[in-house]
């Protein structure tokens, strides 16, 4: 079952993705060769507080078989797709590091990630990290009332499959609300004009995860840790998006801009709709 947001239910969430986007720009600010991914949990953590909400993945158990999940953050470097530990492991120059952050506001949830470059890049390494942001927005403007669920894979399949990059299969974007994870899921492949109708109300995380090889994935003996099953570098971004009577809301940007006020050529990590910005 989908559910339905009220304008009201909207305006909570839109605090929520607040403190996403706060953390975001902490976590980007921070994040330096030298520096451990247990401190930058410990940041998350002290911005989530401040902003008097609580962190949506600590003790998160998706199954009773499962080890309630450990951090702040999912902080997964390199060949680390999603949901990796921060542990002592400290960034080095060359370095991709996939930051997930979730928080929640009197009970309504935003969920983002991005992934950045530590000091200096391989050319590979960026171009992995711009073509998945790149998906991610070709997927956030497939997103209107009226439009089909698989107007938004095939959107961002379309970036991933020019540039000959493994697309993610096992793991999708999602609907949220009261829950971080809700129906629909949303897959990051598809066919246009297949699936469910987008409604306002609906609320979803649109989160490609692009491999430099093989889409293939297998977890580490932790439970959690996601890795490309060839050892190559994979990138992940994600916004939670927002159809409201008025338009399309990208709640995990500062402000919370309508998708219709954010240029074209604009994308989270550049300056005006930045998360190093305001
Ligand atoms: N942000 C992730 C997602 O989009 C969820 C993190 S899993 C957790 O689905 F265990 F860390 F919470
Ligand atoms: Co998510």
């Amino acid at each position: 079952m989908i559910t339905l947001k009220s304008d009201r239910e909207f305006e909570k969430m839109e605090v929520a993705g607040a403190c996403v986007a706060a953390v975001h720009r902490a976590v980007r600010e921070a994040a330096k060769p030298g520096v451990t991914l247990k401190e930058l949990d410990d940041i998350a953590a002290e911005v989530t507080r401040t902003r008097d909400c609580t962190p949506s993945f600590l003790h998160y158990q998706p199954s009773p078989l499962q080890t309630p999940y450990p951090g702040h953050l999912c902080l997964s470097v390199n060949d680390v797709i999603v949901h990796g530990i921060p542990s002592g492991y400290k960034l080095r120059s060359g370095d991709i590091l996939s930051v997930d952050a979730g928080a929640i506001y009197e009970g309504f949830h935003g969920d983002a990630a991005f992934t950045m470059g530590i000091g200096d890049l391989s050319p590979e390494a960026a171009a992995l990290v711009a073509t998945t942001e790149e998906s991610m927005w070709a997927g956030i403007r497939a997103v209107q009332a009226g439009a089909r669920l698989g107007d938004i894979g095939a959107a961002v399949q379309a970036v991933g499959d020019t540039r000959g990059y493994g697309i993610v299969r096992e793991y999708v974007g999602h609907g949220i609300g009261r829950q971080m994870h809700e129906e629909p899921q949303v897959p990051n492949l598809g066919t246009a004009g297949k699936g469910i109708k987008l409604r306002v109300g609906m609320a979803l995380c649109i989160e490609p995860m692009f491999n430099a090889g093989s889409w293939e994935t297998r977890v580490d003996p932790d439970g959690w840790t996601v890795r490309t099953v060839d050892g190559s570098l994979s990138a992940h971004f994600e916004h939670t998006v927002a159809i409201t009577r008025s338009g399309v809301r990208v709640m995990t940007l500062p402000g919370a801009p309508d998708l219709a006020d954010i240029p074209a050529t604009d994308y989270n990590s550049r300056p005006v709709y930045g998360t190093q910005s305001t």
